[in-house]
């Protein structure tokens, strides 16, 4: 079976585990300190705090920047579940906008719902690892004044014009489950350049001023978490080459995933879209290859949310379907993916 996930971990992780073990020091030491410095001069930003799940990042993210009873935080139609349930757990009041042709918060609709629901917050998703469009969001966040936390649970590394994911908003959020580009098993960090938002965050992961979780990760996890991070960019390289082989074999076939000029994606998922989806996604499975449909779900349909028109976002939830992208393919079973697909292709027209 081709995976479409395959976390790889080599003999320095092992070795990293058994030190820890030996060391007895197994939370709060050097190694979530070094992950927390790592993380923060890779993103590019003063500050990092890792946490136990993304899911918690953006939840403390919204209650950082004051998120309460009531506040408008608005999302895209598509993503995983935990954007839109981070802003109920946070006792926001969600805002659901189209997606763009890069899978991305739609620029236009949002300006509309900013003027209409005045949100505290605007909840942009990198998804499938593809940069929204930072430089329209924040430029719109100067003038009606909103806060931007940047979802980029599936795009460490993620550039536009030379900034990366993380480093645009107010906060990032970041997730280090197990299928992500930077795995740890679970877990997930917030970025930010503002001392004052970081003050208000360390309050939600320290114990301080008021009532919070116990959040921490272990030295497991930031051990593992580091030496990862040290072989990010070779790895987003090679998805991104294997994303270019894809590219040329499939476009003429397929609506193939698109870059926003001037971005560095990085293919946490390659996803192509076709209206006979579910007919590649059994052809693909039938022989071996794991292909999966991320989302079938649109996130208002989900949690039953406020929300605009979403043309494009129902189009492509049926339409959607991903391949193995991970970066430790072999360039055989990346030939493998494209001959099958290429071949239900045309035993599709002969039907
Ligand atoms: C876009 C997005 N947001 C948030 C999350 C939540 O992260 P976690 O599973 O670590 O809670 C994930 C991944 O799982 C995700 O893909």
């Amino acid at each position: 079976m081709i995976r479409i996930v395959e976390p790889v971990f080599s003999e320095e992780e092992k070795e990293a585990v058994i030190e820890i073990i030996e060391s007895h020091q197994i939370t709060r030491g050097k190694w979530t300190q070094t992950f927390q410095e790592e993380f923060a001069e890779f993103i590019g930003v003063d500050h990092c705090y890792t946490v136990c799940s993304g899911t918690t990042a953006l939840f403390i993210a919204l209650r950082a920047l004051g998120v309460d009873r009531g506040d408008k935080v608005i999302v895209p139609a598509m993503s995983f579940m935990a954007t839109i349930d981070a802003v109920y757990l946070a006792c926001g009041e969600p805002v659901v906008v189209d997606v763009d042709e890069f899978f991305t918060m739609d620029l236009n609709q949002l300006e509309d719902a900013v003027k209409k629901f005045k949100p505290k917050v605007v909840m942009p998703v990198h998804l499938y690892g593809g940069m929204a469009d930072m430089e329209g969001i924040m430029s719109l966040a100067d003038r009606y004044g909103f806060y931007v936390v940047e979802d980029s649970a599936q795009a460490h590394g993620a550039e536009l014009k030379g900034r990366k994911a993380g480093a645009w908003g107010h906060i990032g959020a970041f997730s280090f489950y197990a299928s992500k580009n930077v795995p740890m098993g679970e877990g997930g960090a917030l970025t930010t350049n503002d001392p004052e938002i970081a003050r208000k965050i360390r309050q939600w992961i320290d114990f301080g001023d008021h009532p919070a979780f116990n959040v921490r990760i272990t030295e497991f996890q930031s051990a593992i978490g580091t030496i990862q991070l040290r072989k990010l960019k070779e790895r987003n390289e090679r998805r991104r080459e294997i994303a270019r082989r894809y590219e040329e074999a499939f476009s003429e076939h397929f609506t193939t995933p698109k870059e926003r000029e001037g971005s560095y994606h990085v293919y946490h998922l390659y996803t192509l879209m076709h209206p006979e989806r579910d007919r590649f996604v059994e052809e693909l499975k039938k022989n071996e290859i794991d292909a999966r449909v991320y989302y079938n779900y649109l996130l208002h349909e989900l949690r039953n949310s406020e929300h605009l028109p979403t043309p494009n976002a129902e189009r492509f939830r049926r339409e959607v379907f991903s391949i193995p992208v991970h970066p430790y393919l072999k360039d055989e079973e990346v030939e493998q993916v494209i001959g099958t697909l290429l071949s239900s292709v045309s035993s599709g027209k002969i039907v």
